[in-house]
């Protein structure tokens, strides 16, 4: 791939944003989950350039971005009720349905499945882009492929430095990991990757969602068998602060992350407060990953395995502590 020169802009770039989606290039779009690499869902070439830019597998489909439900019908057909009931709750934001794709949608968007990811981004730099250009956007996690989602521009720069024209730069993400995926071609909703929105808000809009909790969930989502956010550090969980510090002084130059009791009862000179709720540990988690894996060798990370509340994140933090073996 030929290097080209990578630009940096705010609101003033989207008119360049827009010629460039409308010429089939690659353009980095800010949302309120992580940033996203978006190009024109409809033109093939146009998607091939982002799994190129991100050396993604090809059979890991990507996100369709529209700016409101009714612009859905030009990318999903056979959109059931439920469909609009969850756009009408949760729109714009951090939740992608999976619908019966539109024939326009070519496969190499879809990674060859008959089903397509949609979702309304909360994002105004976002949804403006989308608005303007008119099209939908095809948008994975704007990060070479593995690893760890980008929640600020200067991390898609890190990554995408010389592939692509130019990142969209919206500020830090406000929600920090990446949006739940529901099935809507199942006969039950089922829940694919856990994020913000949670079973128990899709149930109370929707009545029974089946939530895998990433097992089942490998097959159907072909994404959520690759390795995924790996920090390029080794990185392991710990349920206690002494199972911390063990790990801590079993290695040299490792760091601790955790809420603030764990902190406080962990002997460890390097250590940083990864937050006290849900959502505040969701938005810092993969900026503290970024801002440490080139400075630590082991980064060891609280573990919130018997906290359903922490699910979507406990999700993130599994994948970033699973061993290399597993692909
Ligand atoms: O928050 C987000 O969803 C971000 C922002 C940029 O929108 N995007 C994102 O995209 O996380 P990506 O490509 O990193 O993850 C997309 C996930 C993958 O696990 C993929 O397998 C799944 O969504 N997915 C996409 N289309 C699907 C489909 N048709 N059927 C099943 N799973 C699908
Ligand atoms: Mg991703």
């Amino acid at each position: 791939m030929d290097k080209i020169e990578t630009q940096i802009g705010g609101i003033e770039k989207i008119d360049e944003a827009v010629r460039l989606l409308h010429e089939g290039e690659v353009v980095v779009i800010p949302t309120e989950t992580v940033y996203g690499l978006a190009a024109n869902a409809l033109n093939a070439k146009a998607v091939k350039k982002i799994f190129l830019a991100k050396g993604r597998p090809q059979d890991n489909p990507l996100i369709v971005h529209i700016e409101d439900a009714n612009k859905a019908k030009m990318v999903a057909v056979d959109i059931p009720e439920s469909a609009y009931l969850l756009w009408e709750e949760f729109s714009p934001g951090p939740l992608t349905i999976v619908l019966k794709k539109h024939p326009l949608v070519p496969y190499v968007t879809t990674a060859g499945l008959e089903t397509v990811g949609i979702r309304i981004p909360n994002n105004e730099l976002a949804l403006e882009t989308i608005r303007r250009s008119n099209l939908p956007l095809a948008a994975p996690s704007a990060n070479i492929s593995g690893r760890v989602s980008p929640t600020e521009a200067r991390f898609v720069y890190d990554d995408m430095n010389g592939k692509i024209p130019l990142i969209l730069d919206g500020g830090p993400c406000k929600v920090g990991i990446e949006s739940t995926v529901l099935d809507l071609t199942k006969e039950t909703p089922t829940i694919l990757r856990p994020g913000a929105i949670t079973e128990d808000m899709l149930s109370a809009c929707l009545g029974k969602v089946v939530n895998h909790k990433g097992k089942v969930v490998r097959a159907a989502s072909p994404g959520m068998k690759y390795a995924h956010y790996k920090p390029m550090c080794a990185c392991f969980a710990a349920k206690t602060s002494d199972e911390a510090k063990e790990l801590y002084n079993h290695f040299t130059n490792s760091l601790v992350i955790a809420r603030q009791d764990f902190l406080d009862t962990c002997d460890v000179d390097n250590k940083i407060h990864l937050g006290e709720t849900p959502e505040e540990c969701m938005r810092n988690y993969f900026r503290i990953l970024r801002e440490n894996e080139n400075i630590y060798d082991v980064i060891i990370i609280e573990s919130f395995e018997n906290e359903p509340q922490y699910l979507a994140l406990q999700n993130r933090i599994a994948k970033a502590t699973e061993k290399p073996d597993k692909i």
